[in-house]
């Protein structure tokens, strides 16, 4: 069965409404933020992804969103949206459009009055993707009003997926965020259950030394981003090199997913690097182009690369979108690690910087 032919992803469900006794209550979702090592970065029609792409589920860079509605008389969409308690105009402007835009999923939008409350566990400059925890948590919300008064989506399967479904649809990343672990979204050439409309959590062939790997956040800037992942998106339709990059990210999937099964350490750090290279490279070769890395981003890459030879520490970086970097490596050393980046990373650090954070086991209900 194709999965747009699911029940519990049709739009257009008129059974979601309340045919009387609007209730007044409340939802809260803790949603956490993910880190992709095979990118996703292109796309198509609405929020289809022009490649697969595989995360890492974080565990301490999350998003607390509690949603309060009450009975709603204006006929349109209400919402009114806090970022730390303190009203947000910006992103009540964006939480209206995506509710509007999410009235044929959940028909009863439109019938309650929303006030949403969100805080995130990390600073705003961190660079972390506070779109894919701030989604998936709102999209879970509204999953649990209508498991709630609906009694629908009454197995984890479909709560999730239709959660991972409609957080897509808020920001592309964010339906990777459902789910603890190793996360992919986007078709997988024989991988059961990928889809490019939800993520899929794929733990049970991932060796479980990658489920309890570290991810240390070093903040190189705490600057605004220099480019939105929509103009970012976008720009992938005109590169030149943007066919090669999404056949480049289907082999590179099957190869890390391969390494992740195996614990073929060498491969994943290789992949993982090409990636993140290769995600910034596609920024330089765009038309206008983009440098998101700063001088002190290349000096760790290179501390770090110097440190991996001198040790063996199987201890590798990715990057996002901008010039913050993620150090990759397993629990085991964690002690190690730490010594040498306060040693010898801090120094390239915006104000010393770095955040502890690991690969996290998914959303929690409130
Ligand atoms: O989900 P978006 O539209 O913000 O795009 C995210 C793109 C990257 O973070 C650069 C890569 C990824 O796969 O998360």
């Amino acid at each position: 069965m194709n999965s747009t032919e699911k029940k519990s992803l049709q739009p257009e469900n008129p059974s979601l409404t309340f045919k009387s006794d609007i209730p007044n209550g409340k939802v809260a979702w803790k949603s956490p933020s993910n880190i992709a090592l095979v990118k996703y970065w292109g796309k198509k029609d609405i929020q289809i992804p022009c490649n697969p792409s595989v995360s890492f589920t974080l565990n301490t860079s999350v998003t607390e969103t509690s949603l309060e509605f009450e009975p709603n008389t204006s006929g349109g969409v209400s919402v009114e949206f806090y970022l730390d308690k303190t009203r947000n105009e910006k992103f009540e402007t964006k939480i209206l459009s995506f509710l509007e835009a999410m009235v044929p999923y959940f028909p009863f939008i439109k019938q309650l009055k929303f006030k949403a409350f969100s805080s995130n566990t990390f600073p705003h400059s961190a660079g972390i993707a506070s779109s894919a925890s701030g989604m998936s948590a709102l999209a879970l919300c509204l999953c649990s009003i209508e498991k709630q008064y609906f009694n629908s989506l009454s197995t984890d399967n479909e709560f999730y997926e239709k959660a991972s479904y409609i957080a897509r649809l808020g920001s592309g990343s964010a339906c990777r965020s459902l789910y603890g672990g190793v996360v992919s979204w986007g078709e997988i050439a024989g991988v059961n259950n990928t889809s490019n409309e939800f993520g899929t959590c794929l733990n049970d062939n991932i060796h479980p030394d990658f489920l309890t790997f570290k991810d240390s956040i070093l903040i190189v800037d705490a600057g605004q981003k220099k480019v939105s992942s929509r103009v970012g998106h976008g720009l992938m339709n005109t590169n030149p090199f943007s066919n090669e990059r999404f056949k480049q990210a289907n082999t590179n999937i099957a190869t890390l997913l391969k390494a992740m099964k195996e614990n073929d350490m060498e491969t994943f750090m290789s992949i993982t690097e090409s990636e993140a290279l290769t995600l910034h490279a596609m920024m330089m070769t765009s038309m206008p182009y983009f440098l998101l890395m700063k001088p002190n981003t290349i000096s760790l890459i290179e501390k770090i690369w110097d440190y991996r030879q001198q040790t063996g520490h199987p201890v590798c970086f990715t990057l996002d979108a901008g010039p913050n970097i993620h150090l990759l490596y397993p629990e085991r050393i964690e002690k190690e690690v730490n010594s040498f980046i306060e040693s010898d990373l801090t120094l390239f650090l915006h104000d010393s910087c770095w955040l502890k954070d690991s690969v996290g086991k998914g959303p929690q209900m409130l």
